[in-house]
């Protein structure tokens, strides 16, 4: 993996997953009661955490992974490098499929993490959630 790149158990990489975990504990989820927390480390380095927004029209419900991106984008950062996601649950949480389509706008490259309360985990990269993604290069006409 890349330097910088918040390699699993790297000092950075730790900082994204505490990140996460502290984004949870502010989840609005009272209609799942499934509550994410997410963070991701954008090209200045700075973390960006956000967690999950529920509405009681449940189309609206915004995933943590995209309000953290949200976040970090509206800061002014264009580059994702790196996506952690923290779940209280036995299995670590991989991020939904709209969630990797985002994540692949700003981080083609970007590491994916995914934590949990057992010492099972997820490291990956989104390259490889999201085969053959669709970007902006798709809409290139020839
Ligand atoms: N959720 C996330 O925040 N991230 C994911 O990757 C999967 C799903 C949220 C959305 C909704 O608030 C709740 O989990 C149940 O789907």
């Amino acid at each position: 993996m890349k330097k910088g790149s918040a390699a699993p158990s790297t000092a950075v990489g730790l900082r994204l997953e505490k990140a996460a975990r502290a984004a949870y504990a502010r989840a609005y989820a009272p209609y799942s009661g499934f509550s994410v927390g997410a963070a991701v480390l954008a090209g200045s380095g700075k973390i960006y955490a956000g967690c999950n927004v529920e509405n009681a029209s449940y189309g609206l419900c915004t995933c943590a992974e995209r309000t953290a991106i949200a976040g970090a984008v509206s800061a002014g950062e264009r580059k994702i490098r790196a996506v952690a996601v923290y779940t209280p649950t036995a299995k670590p949480t991989a991020p939904c499929g709209a969630c990797r389509q985002i994540i692949f706008e700003f981080g083609p490259d970007a590491a994916v993490t995914s934590v949990c309360d057992s010492a099972e985990r997820i490291d990956t990269r989104i390259a490889a959630l999201l085969p053959s993604a669709f970007s902006g290069k798709s809409l290139k006409r020839k």
